[in-house]
């Protein structure tokens, strides 16, 4: 892999992180079982304004125990938007559901709440929400449709902490809802994932589920087919470190997002995937759209000369070989383009306006365009 100079992510380790490490390895407390675990559990759910939560070992893993604590059986359908990261579709077929794609709203880029409707049939049983880029889907929509027709509502937060509409957190308007702490994530714990619920029995069952299904009452008797999926000491002491600075980070994360929104905004070819009125973008990653494929393409390789590495938008997951069947010959038109018209900048925490402004006068170089002036009559 090439060794960019603005790498698209980078962790910041530089709080408690060391010294949580260190007290794990010093004593000895480092499997899944140890204080931080429940720490950052308690900690996180408070952050969330959930009453409980469950850590795992990643966020794919979590969403697999949503659906299983849903029951989400072999033929039920979940609909889920075609344009996200993989994981969300194959954590539906890991219970042997059929994935229902819809497109995505053009201006958003979250899931197009009306194709939503029409996809509903009498084997639909959830609603998979997933909040892409760090910004929010129109949950209140989403929840009233889920309940007026009896369909379970999980969110996919993968990529949305701090991420809110109004004051309330993503993944509490829901029935369930699913966190990872991949090393590209604003908190990260190298490898992690969280479920909260509103209805604590939820997170019992995945807690249960996650951890070899043993009976309660009878040792090493197991009552369901379980799995290891716990998180270790060791990530979750990491996790803490992370969250004590959440709002720091989060705070320059926005400066970073505003500083490329004034540095690119004299750029026509150029949308920025934006805040939507009444919500927090987190702005895990600051995103852009431009025109067509090719712009896009030459944007990228342009950047990568400058030492600046970018990462297309996500292929449509209906695309992919062990999904497609379930396309049933259907376009989505508007996935489709997000997906070869999109780029995700560098956005950890760590840039400096001076390195925003370094990355939006390459952007403009492309595109001919200095001190607000155009001078590239074939961009437009
Ligand atoms: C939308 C979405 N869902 C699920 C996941 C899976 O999380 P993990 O990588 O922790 O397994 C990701 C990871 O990046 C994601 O972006």
């Amino acid at each position: 892999m090439p060794d960019f100079k603005f790498p698209v992510y980078r962790p910041n380790l530089s709080g408690n992180e060391r010294r949580y490490v260190n007290e794990c390895l010093e004593t000895n407390w480092i499997s899944s079982k140890g204080a931080f675990v429940g720490r950052f559990e308690k900690e996180f759910a408070q952050y969330a304004g959930a009453p409980s939560a469950t850590s795992c070992c990643n966020g794919t893993v979590s969403l697999h125990l949503a659906l299983l604590a849903l029951n989400i059986q072999p033929g039920d359908e979940v609909i889920v938007p075609t344009f996200t990261y993989v994981a969300s579709v194959n954590a539906i077929r890991y219970v042997g559901a059929i994935p229902v794609f819809v497109d995505s709203d053009p201006q958003t880029w979250q899931m197009d709440i009306n194709d939503v409707k029409k996809k509903i049939s009498a084997k639909t049983k959830a609603v998979m929400a997933v909040h892409l880029y760090g910004q929010a889907c129109d949950l209140d929509a989403l929840a009233s449709l889920c309940q007026q027709r009896n369909l379970y509502l999980v969110e996919d937060c993968a990529e949305a902490i701090g991420t809110r509409i109004g004051s309330k957190h993503v993944g509490t308007f829901g029935d369930i809802a699913s966190f990872s702490f991949f090393g590209n994530k604003t908190i990260t714990t190298g490898e992690g994932g969280m479920l909260i619920a509103n209805n604590p029995a939820l997170i019992a069952r995945c807690a249960h589920l996650k951890s070899q299904a043993v009976s309660p009452e009878r040792t090493y008797w197991h009552d369901d087919i379980g799995y290891n999926y716990r998180m270790t000491n060791i990530c979750a002491a990491i996790g803490v470190a992370q969250l004590e600075r959440i709002e720091s980070l989060m705070a320059q994360k926005r400066s970073i997002a505003m500083n490329y929104q004034h540095g690119l905004q004299s750029i026509n070819d150029v949308k920025l995937h934006a805040e939507v009125p009444g919500t927090t973008h987190s702005f895990w990653m600051v995103s852009l759209q431009v025109k067509n494929e090719a712009q896009r393409n030459g944007l990228r390789n342009h950047l990568a000369q400058a030492g600046i590495e970018t990462r297309p938008g996500f292929p449509p997951s209906h695309l992919f070989p062990m999904h497609a069947e379930f396309a049933r010959g259907q376009r989505f038109p508007v996935a489709e383009t997000l997906a070869s018209t999109t780029i995700n900048l560098p956005s950890y925490p760590d840039l400096t306006p001076q390195d925003v402004g370094f990355i939006c006068q390459c952007i403009r170089e492309y595109f001919g365009v200095n001190h607000g002036h155009r001078n590239e009559p074939s961009a437009t």
